[in-house]
């Protein structure tokens, strides 16, 4: 680490980096995705006028029936009149506009560029460089096997400890593939019920009698069945690389009780179904055509479904709450450098030429318009029922009526001790405010907060009136849980370390898919060398391994003195008291280790995503 930030104050980028390039193209790519991300700037048209000072004057913050009442309003026109509700940027809500609004944009980004990405950049280019000066280490990528060669003694700026412990060893096991449904990445999977449910496609009893002791309709009957569906991708805008449209079927085998995958159909040419029945390579490449599918998912609605949501509540928030308030002094910290990822996601990501059209198989602009649409029209951009066990428990996932629980459920379960975590802050935080239901309904602020949030902002199904204090409790947590647990889970360090480890998981395939079953060379869908690069240099410049064991980590949450000092003095202790708590939480999960039947929380993998001590307190690009 020390290497990095040496290198990084001495230099700025690429050009100072020495390149010992093997395959001439190799790296080029991976360079223009590095030199994309040091342009980001400002995107709004800076707009003359004053910008209102937002100092808190008083020594503490202060609900709004305190002294000082004309004063405060003035603070809050003055927002008003300059922090504007703009064009939404990279798709999604609104995008802040104005004389304030270009000062939110314009201080996060540059923030951001300042203090975040020289390390970032500069970790992934002596990856970059390192990973092309060992090309004579991976065999010419002859074999899937060799996709397992770049990470040894690879990658290891941006990912200090290498991959998740098993994601290289036992990534061909179905366990595997299935447990990252219920993992690093659990936002599609759901239970199929008997009752309201139908079957999108069946396969034969006997194999499905030979492969569970039941035959689908059976599992389907006893709530054992789970779907993932990924069908609205076969229409995307393609680039010249490759990807299905697939939707598969998951089970709790009724002997083991594991959950494990039954089927995949590819939904694209041949439309072939495939089962663990077939040949070993028709199988792993039915999985490693799902982890395209998913993957495109996974990244493109956790925009829509983590910082697209919040930033919609926060600009309502800013709009309507005085910087004296207690609540937007925590949703200042919760949305640390919100407004920089939009401008990021589109440069980087979205524009022609960008990252989405180098790597995936379809276009950055499909991209664009595919996390729009699951913002505005399939669900993910709705506040109150993705509550977190809100929408496990839509899903079947938890709290099931119609079929048996789940043996294991990482997600779920370093989800809760988290959640629970910031629940027991926020409930201490608003107790120590407000005495009674009727002083929260009393706060003017928030009763704002809640009516503009519905009414200029169009936030989608943000709370109608904030008047309790468990709805306010609610409220806070989500913005915590939305900004954390939810965005870390399959984002931040988690891509370069899991979701998107090769050979397993290509960001596309580059080959198209077989017609028939039996005369499959799996090699033959990976990526070329250049573009694995490319893959593993996005991919790290979402990763800050800088953060570990800093005040950026989720351990530090609430540990942001300028804030605590101006509130009371049970939030103070309630924010100690979470440190502690994620302390203890981040020793179990940096200890875990394989147990005797080579498992961790029963999967093939350890999974260290949501260690407190190393993801982050907010949301990161
Ligand atoms: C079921 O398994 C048996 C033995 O394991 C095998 O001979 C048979 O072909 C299988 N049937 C199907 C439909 O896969
Ligand atoms: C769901 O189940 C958990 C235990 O797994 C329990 O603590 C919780 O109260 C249940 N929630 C609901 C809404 O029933
Ligand atoms: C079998 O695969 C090879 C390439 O891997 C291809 O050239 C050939 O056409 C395939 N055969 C059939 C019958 O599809
Ligand atoms: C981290 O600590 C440093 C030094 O105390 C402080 O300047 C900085 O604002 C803190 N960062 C955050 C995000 O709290
Ligand atoms: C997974 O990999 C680890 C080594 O990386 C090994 O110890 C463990 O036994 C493997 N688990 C299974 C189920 O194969
Ligand atoms: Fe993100």
């Amino acid at each position: 680490m020390c290497l990095v930030l040496t290198l990084t104050l001495g230099c700025d980028g690429a050009a100072v980096l020495p390149r010992q390039s093997i395959a001439s193209t190799a790296g080029t790519g991976a360079q223009s995705i590095v030199s994309l991300w040091k342009s980001v700037s400002n995107p709004l048209p800076s707009s003359s006028g004053t910008v209102p000072d937002l100092t808190v004057t008083g020594n503490y913050y202060t609900t709004p029936k305190s002294p000082n009442p004309l004063l405060r309003s003035t603070g809050i026109l003055a927002k008003r009149l300059t922090f504007l509700y703009g064009t939404p940027l990279a798709g999604g809500p609104y995008f802040p506009t104005g004389v304030l609004g270009f000062e939110k944009v314009a201080a996060d980004v540059a923030y951001i560029e300042a203090t975040e990405f020289p390390p970032v950049l500069a970790g992934t280019l002596l990856d970059d460089t390192q990973a092309t000066a060992d090309y004579s280490k991976y065999n010419d990528l002859e074999t899937v096997a060799d996709y397992t060669k770049l990470y040894s003694n690879e990658c290891r700026n941006q990912l200090p400890s290498g991959p998740a412990p098993g994601a290289e060893t036992n990534y061909t096991e179905d366990l595997f593939f299935s447990m990252e449904r219920l993992s690093n990445s659990p936002y599609q999977v759901r239970r199929l019920n008997p009752t309201s449910d139908t079957l999108a496609f069946t396969i034969a009893d006997n194999i499905a009698q030979n492969l569970t002791g039941r035959t689908l309709n059976q599992l389907f009957q006893a709530g054992r069945l789970f779907y993932a569906d990924y069908r609205d991708q076969g229409e995307l805008t393609r680039t010249d690389r490759y990807a299905a449209a697939c939707d598969a079927y998951f089970y709790i085998d009724p002997s083991s009780a594991k959950f494990l995958p039954l089927a995949i159909r590819s939904n694209y040419g041949a439309n072939l179904i495939y089962t663990p029945a077939d040949d070993a390579a028709d199988w792993i490449l039915a999985k490693i055509v799902f982890n395209v599918n998913d993957f495109w998912f996974a990244q493109w609605n956790h925009l829509a479904a983590t910082h697209e949501v919040v930033q919609i509540a926060y600009m309502a928030a800013i709009r309507t709450l005085s910087e004296e308030h207690p609540v937007q002094a925590m949703l200042n910290r919760l949305m640390f450098e919100v407004f920089a990822v939009q401008p990021l996601a589109q440069t980087v990501l979205f524009d022609p030429g960008a990252a989405v059209d180098l790597t995936f198989a379809y276009t950055g602009q499909a991209a664009q318009d595919y996390s729009t649409d699951y913002y505005q029209n399939k669900g993910s951009g709705r506040f109150v029922d993705n509550y977190f066990q809100t929408d496990l428990q839509r899903r079947g996932l938890i709290n099931c009526t119609y079929g048996p629980a789940l043996s294991h459920f990482p997600f779920y379960e370093d989800g809760t001790v988290i959640w629970n975590a910031i629940n027991t802050f926020m409930t201490s935080f608003v107790q120590s405010y407000y005495s009674s239901d009727s002083a929260v309904d009393a706060d003017s602020e928030l009763q704002a907060w809640a009516k503009e949030a519905n009414g200029p902002a169009e936030a989608i199904d943000f709370p109608t009136s904030i008047s309790s204090r468990s709805t306010l409790i609610a409220t806070l947590t989500h913005f915590a849980h939305l900004v954390s647990i939810s965005h870390h889970t399959v984002n931040t360090n988690e891509l370069l370390s899991l979701s998107s480890t090769l050979p397993f998981h290509p960001t596309a395939l580059y080959a198209p898919l077989p017609t028939i079953k039996g005369n499959t060379s799996v090699v033959d869908f990976l990526p070329p060398f250049d573009k694995v690069l490319e893959q593993l240099t996005l991919t790290a410049l979402f990763a800050r391994p800088q953060f570990v064991g800093t005040n950026r980590t989720l351990m530090h949450m609430f540990d942001d003195q300028a804030m605590l000092g101006k509130m009371n003095a049970q939030t103070r202790s309630a924010a100690s008291a979470f440190m502690s708590s994620m302390q203890a939480f981040s020793s179990q999960v940096s200890g875990r280790t394989f147990g005797s039947d080579g498992l961790s929380q029963g999967m093939p993998f350890i999974w260290q995503a949501l260690d407190p001590n190393v993801a982050p307190f907010s949301l990161t690009t």
